[in-house]
């Protein structure tokens, strides 16, 4: 048994080691990084690359259009997240008053759960695509409605969904920066905020965007949806994302990547929700510049391209994706995936802990210090198996859920076992074992969820200690055990949602 100073004395010359390593080796991974970054790194389809940044990539995807394989095999493939092209609209869940459809919706939905993409759902409100008797209302009753098809429709879906778009295209074109004339404007000027407020309260696990198109640059419109956001954040009206539609022509504004580092700083994330492209000679180059805009925001959390194949897209002739008609992959999609490979190294703040965790989702918690997930050892299934550290495989004994304790600790399911977290014995002691053991909901089974700058830290409800990987190793196999909480970075977790 090591005690306490062994144990700092082992952190301790870790460290040493590392910097001593860190200074030798500095000027080789320099002159190897470019080769590396290509190489060893690349990852070969867009979801993974985009992961290995810590974000996603996605596609908007089409009910109609999922008994086709080529179609089905794409989206497979390339891509860790979906939003539904139309399914779950205001016309496709609630075509009458009070009667909702879910069944396209949910094609969608489970499409993206069961390949472990995240789903963007769109849209809540907007004005186009009402079914006929909502756009027949207006006043009281409209906003009634509105904010009843809010709630019913984000209830159907809690827990499941990423991020919604509540709140689709409100703002006028032009240059009053403000905005748009609709039944639902016509209802209050709080209409928005209404809206935002009824979707927390019903999926409050949900990241909720408001999300627009020609705001793609710092214009009169953008500056709109900036001047509306800040005021949000400034009254506590519950918004966490913006996003970009990116139904780009043949330009770019230059302002692109400026635009979403302002919304991002004033501590919403951003996220390109729709992007197609017109072809021609720029369309590769537009495509990566907009990759490389989200890689260089640290708060930018994903792209998502409005379609699979040029055949898919609503904009007909103008072949805007990133795969041909017969499914190859374009100049584009090269594009893209080389800006992914070759992007930098910012990593957008996953799941807010201080905000709530999606306790329907299944997580991995990859260390900080070593980069290797959280895992059930060999798989066992039985009381008192051991908690270990292992390179990321994305298996079942690497996936956790959070399960609410109430007053802000959660247990941690394997998805695997079944089981939970658990300090074995109800140890207080630095180094005691972290094994898996039925559910009991024992305070040695609880732990608090900590912000560390993006990162989390565990602490046990019962010790106080937090999770650590002992000894920040970084080997396969490495013991997690509690220890005092001292923020080191392998006490530090990375929450990454895969179910
Ligand atoms: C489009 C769909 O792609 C089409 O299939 C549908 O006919 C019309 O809507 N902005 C949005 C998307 O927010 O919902 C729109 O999608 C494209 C413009």
């Amino acid at each position: 048994m090591t005690t306490r100073s062994d144990q700092r004395g082992v952190r301790r010359s870790a460290r040493r080691w590392k910097a001593l390593v860190t200074a030798a080796v500095a000027g080789a991974v320099l002159a190897a990084t470019v080769i590396f970054a290509q190489t060893a790194d690349a990852a070969s389809t867009l979801g993974a690359s985009a992961a290995e940044k810590g974000r996603y990539f996605g596609a908007a995807i089409a009910a109609g259009r999922l008994s086709d394989p080529v179609y089905t095999g794409i989206v497979n493939r390339e891509f860790n997240a979906v939003t539904p092209e139309n399914e779950m609209k205001w016309d496709a869940t609630e075509p009458s008053q009070g009667r909702f459809t879910y069944t396209n919706g949910d094609r969608i939905l489970n499409q993206g759960l069961s390949n472990g993409s995240r789903v963007r759902g769109h849209a809540l409100l907007w004005h186009a695509q009402q079914p006929g008797w909502a756009q027949s209302l207006s006043g009281t009753a409209l906003r009634n409605a509105a904010i009843n098809h809010v709630t019913q429709v984000a209830t159907h879906y809690r827990g499941k969904i990423y991020a919604w778009d509540v709140v689709n295209e409100a703002f006028a074109d032009g240059g009053s920066g403000g905005r748009r004339d609709s039944n639902l404007q016509r209802t209050g000027n709080d209409w928005i905020e209404a809206a935002f407020r009824a979707a927390r309260a019903a999926d409050p696990g949900a990241k909720l965007c408001y999300n627009d198109y020609n705001t793609d640059g710092i214009n009169a419109k953008s500056t709109g949806v900036y001047t509306m956001v800040r005021d949000f954040k400034s009254r506590g009206v519950p918004i966490d994302c913006v996003g970009f539609q990116s139904h780009l022509g043949t330009g770019i504004d230059a302002s692109y990547q400026a635009n979403l580092q302002r919304f991002a700083d004033l501590g919403v994330d951003v996220q390109i929700t729709e992007l197609d492209v017109q072809q021609g000679s720029s369309q590769a180059g537009i495509f990566a510049t907009v990759t490389q805009a989200c890689l260089a925001v640290a708060r930018c959390t994903g792209i998502t391209v409005w379609g699979i194949r040029d055949s898919d897209s609503w904009r007909t002739g103008q072949n805007p994706l990133l795969f041909d008609n017969s499914g190859a992959k374009k100049a584009a999609y090269t594009s893209v995936l080389n800006a992914l490979n070759a992007g930098g190294t910012t990593t957008p703040p996953t799941t807010p802990p201080s905000g709530p965790v999606n306790t329907n989702a299944w997580y991995l918690l990859m260390n900080r210090n070593s980069g290797k997930a959280l895992d059930v050892y060999n798989f066992s299934t039985t009381d008192g198996g051991r908690i270990t550290q292992w390179t990321r495989s994305g298996a079942n004994n690497q996936q956790w859920q959070f399960v609410d304790s109430g007053g802000g600790y959660y247990r941690l399911k394997s998805r695997h076992s079944g089981k939970v977290l658990d300090v074995y014995n109800f140890s207080t002691a630095d180094a005691a074992s972290v094994v898996q053991w039925t559910d009991l909901n024992g305070t040695n089974q609880q732990w608090r969820l900590v912000d560390s700058s993006g990162y989390l830290r565990l602490i046990n409800r019962n010790s106080s200690k937090a999770l650590e990987v002992q000894n920040a190793s970084t080997a396969d196999g490495a013991n997690i055990v509690q220890y005092t909480d001292w923020a080191g970075n392998n006490q530090q977790w990375q929450l990454i949602q895969v179910g």
